[in-house]
């Protein structure tokens, strides 16, 4: 909605729960991310406010110029910040709320003349999941200098509409919406309730994406990679939108994981520019690197899982790294990790009780559970049955769906290409001689992108597979 803009009060001390709230994991996504995206269906702008270091990957953060005296801090710190009239201000801790109430809320506020418009629900008023103007900063900042940090001082010294509870029943909203989370109980019973807040949302909306003007999440400038007297890739740009599939097909050999592993720092091009997470990472050592590969991250062609593990313990791998949960917080968490890849039941099995296929979902869940922005999936199909094949191409694509990753597939696997890609890339002999696309690739005059669009999948093995026939195929000598 214009003139509209939303602050995420993530805060991040003190917790009761012994980590930091905001981190917490909900249906696949922490309570920050949850709280973003419901803000986001109502506002122009989301900012977090909260600590940079710990929340700047998540979005843009206004810091407190006040620090540590509580919410009234950060509402100050976004009425310092912003250049909207109406600003809501939103606790992260309401896994509850829902969009359809903001935009109520919202629309309270445009026909308010008050400075401050706040719902009375829960037996008290909800100052952190209210509209406040820029004007209200004044004061709050004489409070603050007073050291009085009570938000509710406010409402007395300022024009204030208090919605009461009556009136927002009668508008179709439950106060349940307003509930928190403060302990792990209560987030337990957040959880095994079926919430009516948001599906798991795009991780970089649209409107995030236009933080960063659209630019592309990842993006390889004319790269050069030989192996010796290999000339591997001679030039190759592309780009990945935030949010987009993009594909890399091409024959075995042509240089598709190596492409993925520059784009890990596993390997460095000898010349060309490459950028990950909107960063150029072509010069970056190890330390840089870690911190890139938190954003993204691959999935192997064998998986990688650590054999002594148990599944579960795999998935939990990535958590425990990151620090910060409670062991409860985890099997919670790979629970729901496992659910979505829908191996569950294999959680306390040894990964070579599982198949390649089983084992790859395996290999996503680990993945996701680093909470990337971005995937990476080498060959997710190859090597497994048909079956598979087909489910590995469905969980692929509902993640997409859902979670809206920016996302690399590489595969011969045109059925799968064909399913996921929002645009292919097509290596032949260290070149990308196609970029775009399906549409644009039938109007491609390149004669082996034709013949490949000419393949059905039942052949594609047959040409591009790993294990590929010893006699001469229509593309030449392997
Ligand atoms: N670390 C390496 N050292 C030397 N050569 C490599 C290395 N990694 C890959 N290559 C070579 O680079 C070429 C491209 O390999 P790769 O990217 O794995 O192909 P694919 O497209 O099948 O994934 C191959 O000729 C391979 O032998
Ligand atoms: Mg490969």
């Amino acid at each position: 909605m214009d003139g509209v803009t939303a602050f995420v009060l993530a805060g991040g001390r003190s917790s009761r729960m012994g980590s930091d709230k905001a981190l917490l994991q909900l249906g696949g996504l922490t309570l920050l991310e949850r709280t973003l995206h419901t803000a986001q269906a109502v506002a122009e702008r989301v900012y977090i406010s909260g600590p940079r270091p710990r929340y700047e990957q998540f979005g843009v953060v206004v810091e407190d110029v006040y620090p540590d005296c509580g919410p009234l801090g950060g509402i100050h710190a976004a009425l310092s910040a912003t250049e909207t009239d109406l600003n809501l201000v939103l606790s992260v801790d309401m896994p509850m709320m829902t969009p359809g109430f903001l935009e109520w809320l919202v629309r309270q506020a445009q026909a308010a003349p008050e400075l401050i418009v706040v719902p009375d629900a829960l037996g008290g008023l909800q100052p952190l999941c209210a509209i406040y103007r820029p004007q209200v900063r004044t004061v709050a900042e004489e409070a603050l200098k007073r050291g009085d940090y009570k938000i509710s001082h406010l409402f007395s010294a300022l024009p204030t509409r208090q919605i009461p509870l009556p009136e927002i029943v009668a508008a179709g909203f439950s106060e349940n919406l307003f509930r928190n989370v403060n302990t792990s109980e209560e987030y337990g019973e957040v959880v095994r309730q079926k919430s009516p807040a948001p599906e798991p949302q795009p991780k970089e909306t649209e409107k995030q994406a236009s933080m960063h003007e659209r630019k592309p999440y990842i993006e390889f400038q004319n790269v050069h990679k030989a192996f010796g007297s290999n000339l591997v890739l001679d030039g190759v740009s592309f780009d990945v939108m935030p949010g987009e599939t993009v594909c890399i097909l091409g024959r075995s050999g042509v240089g598709k994981s190596v492409s993925l592993h520059q784009i890990m720092g596993f390997l460095k091009p000898d010349s060309g520019r490459i950028w990950v997470a909107y960063e150029d990472v072509t010069d970056y050592g190890e330390a840089e690197m870690e911190r890139i590969r938190k954003k993204v991250t691959m999935v192997f062609q064998n998986g990688a899982l650590f054999d002594s593990l148990t599944v579960g313990e795999n998935v939990a791998f990535p958590l425990r790294e990151r620090g910060g949960l409670e062991e409860e917080q985890i099997y919670q968490i790979i629970d729901g990790l496992l659910d979505m890849v829908g191996v569950r039941e294999f959680r306390d099995l040894l990964p070579s009780d599982l198949s390649t296929g089983m084992k790859r979902s395996v290999a996503i869940a680990r993945a996701l559970a680093a909470q990337p922005d971005a995937v990476l999936y080498d060959e997710p199909t190859t090597m497994v049955d048909p079956l598979m094949a087909h489910l590995l191409g469905d969980l692929i694509q509902k993640l997409k769906k859902q979670l809206k990753l920016t996302s690399i597939v590489v595969t011969h696997d045109m059925a799968l290409a064909k399913k996921l890609a929002d645009r292919l890339l097509f290596l032949h002999e260290a070149r990308a001689i196609f970029f775009g696309t399906f549409k644009e690739m039938a109007a491609c005059q390149e004669p082996i992108v034709q013949e490949f669009l000419d393949l059905d999948s039942m052949d594609f093995e047959h040409y591009f597979g790993a294990q590929r026939p010893p006699h001469q195929t229509r593309f030449g000598t392997p």
